[in-house]
């Protein structure tokens, strides 16, 4: 499974005897380097304990809808933010009813109700309550909605029955789990992205730099590759993990930065560019140390070149995105860089009071020539899978624009 690493899902567990396989799921989803969360419901917790869960997962087992340790008493709010995907596992015939009629009666039901998130369930139930057609109406109404069901299998029940209701094992949810993460809307696309900040020399022991951690940066490359980019990451000094089947470039300063990037655009489709470049550099490098003698000295700093721009005038470019950040007029300053860079789109984030940089979520407005759409308060990773979404689509509206 290639794709769970770091992703956020929120493991739903609601009443019946397969509760005890949901043991056995979050432990995988770990080893699959996945952050899980658990809420049970109250009969679920019947079947299994919330201690269980708790020691599987590492995390605090959620069971109350109203939550007075959440934020402003609204744990579905957090935790149907927080995830990447939802999965009800096992979803009971009570369950799947509840949520067909959009009821909010539990943590559970609410949070399926507040979450923007893919949506799937693992039913598990006798065959005879599966196949009662009034389960069988909800199950139809809960696909229409795009809410995906996974299973159930048929085969032998705890009850003693045979038939349709057991829930998937939990090696075969895994797989439909990781499945949800490969998008593929980039697929034999070249993508070349910056991250990080640049850090540009004063003498051989101090620098200039800026407080960008990389995380925007690297979730974009992350989630570039899982809608099947070949994806080029040229990354300025962070202290991150480098992602996985990425091309990954390390440099320092803006000109090298610079350098790389001009080696690689040649037959590249897009161009991402997130890090934060340091806009100046010192025009002469002491090579000693310098003393503090004076009260006062004098740097002199000269332009870097501005990368964004110049991969935004070649000719032909590539698919031009750039980030913009703005401590104040974040529309206004953003679409200017649009049009002056002559940008296809800029992701734009308040950045300051801890807004933006270092933080693990942001907030971002994209904006393109004759649009645009606010991506709320979420994980970076996040909302790098949204950006990389609409850059998709832009990209995919363009050339079927041209070939017409
Ligand atoms: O790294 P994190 O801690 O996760 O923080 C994320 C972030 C705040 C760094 C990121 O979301 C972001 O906003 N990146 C761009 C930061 C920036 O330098 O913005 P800017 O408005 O100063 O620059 C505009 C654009 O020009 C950016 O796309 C920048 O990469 C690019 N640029 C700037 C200067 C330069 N010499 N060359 C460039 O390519």
């Amino acid at each position: 499974m290639a794709y769970l690493k770091h992703k956020r899902i929120l493991l739903g567990i609601t009443g019946g005897i397969a509760a005890y396989k949901s043991a056995d799921l979050v432990r995988r989803l770990r080893e699959q380097g996945a952050d899980v969360r658990v809420v049970m419901t109250r009969s679920a917790c019947e079947f299994i304990t919330p201690l269980t869960m708790q020691a599987l997962s590492g995390r605090p087992v959620h069971t109350e809808l109203l939550d007075y340790s959440a934020e402003a008493a609204m744990g579905h709010i957090e935790l149907a933010r927080w995830c990447d995907v939802v999965l009800i596992a096992p979803a009971s015939a009570n369950f799947m009813a509840r949520l067909t009629h959009g009821q909010a009666d539990d943590l559970l039901s609410t949070l399926c109700l507040a979450a923007s998130v893919p949506l799937l369930l693992a039913p598990a139930m006798n065959q005879q309550m599966w196949l009662n057609p009034a389960t069988q109406d909800n199950a139809r109404l809960l696909t229409s909605r795009g809410i995906t069901l996974l299973g159930p299998a048929d085969g032998s029940q705890a009850c003693g029955d045979t038939g349709p209701g057991r829930m998937l094992e939990p090696g075969d949810l895994i797989g439909h789990l990781d499945h949800v993460f490969q998008t593929n809307t980039l697929t034999a696309k070249k993508l070349v992205i910056t991250a990080g900040p640049t850090r540009e020399d004063i003498d051989p022991v101090r620098f200039i730099s800026n407080r960008s951690s990389g995380r925007m940066g690297y979730a974009v490359a992350r989630a570039a590759v899982e809608a099947g980019a070949e994806v080029v990451l040229i990354s300025g000094p962070t202290s991150l993990e480098l992602p996985e089947r990425v091309f990954c470039q390390q440099v320092v300063t803006a000109r090298q930065m610079h350098d790389a990037v001009m080696n690689e655009i040649r037959d590249t489709d897009i161009f991402i560019a997130a890090a934060a470049v340091a806009d100046y550099r010192c025009s002469t490098i002491a090579d000693q140390k310098i003393k503090k003698t004076d009260a006062f000295i004098n740097l002199t700093l000269e332009k870097n070149p501005d990368i964004l721009g110049e991969v935004a005038s070649l000719s032909p470019p590539p698919f031009t995105v750039g980030f913009a950040a703005e401590t104040e007029a974040l529309l206004e300053n953003a679409r200017k860089k649009l049009i002056n860079k002559k940008l296809d789109m800029i992701a734009a984030n308040l950045v300051g009071d801890n807004r933006g940089f270092e933080s693990e979520d942001n907030e971002l407005q994209i904006i393109w020539k004759d649009g645009n759409i606010k991506l709320d308060h979420a994980p970076k990773e996040k909302l790098a899978r949204n950006l990389v979404a609409i850059i998709a689509k832009h990209i995919h509206e363009k050339n079927s624009a041209q070939t017409h």
